[in-house]
């Protein structure tokens, strides 16, 4: 028998705001999703059952750039996360704050150290 591993699904606030409050965006999200896809990417099989997408924001603009990452019904859930009740995203199985891209290598090897 196979022994799959649960499907893993991190969300990445992508949110830019322009009014000068603290967020995502401006705190390089886009090169914090490329980084982590990339990573996850290079270890193949060991990483498949990760999926990376960008987000909404996760109300925790001050600690950007942020990472959650949820097992079961939201990793399995075909729904947009901006359409996700909000108390499904209150308690992810794995967070990430204030996160640089020289901090992916080891998140990577963390989440799959934590997911294995
Ligand atoms: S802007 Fe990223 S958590 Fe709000």
């Amino acid at each position: 028998m196979q022994n799959r591993k649960p499907a893993l699904r991190i969300f990445t606030c992508m949110k830019t705001r322009m009014d000068g409050r603290p967020s995502c965006g401006a705190k390089g999200a886009s090169e914090i999703i490329a980084a982590l896809r990339e990573k996850i990417e290079n270890r193949g099989l060991a990483a498949a059952h990760i999926d990376v997408r960008p987000s909404r924001c996760l109300d925790r603009c001050e600690d950007g750039p942020v990472l959650l990452g949820f097992t079961g019904f939201v990793a399995e859930s075909a729904v947009p996360p901006n359409r996700l009740d909000e108390s499904l995203l209150r308690d992810p199985q794995i967070t990430f704050e204030r996160v640089s891209v020289d901090q992916i290598p080891a998140i990577v090897d963390k989440i799959l150290g934590l997911n294995s």
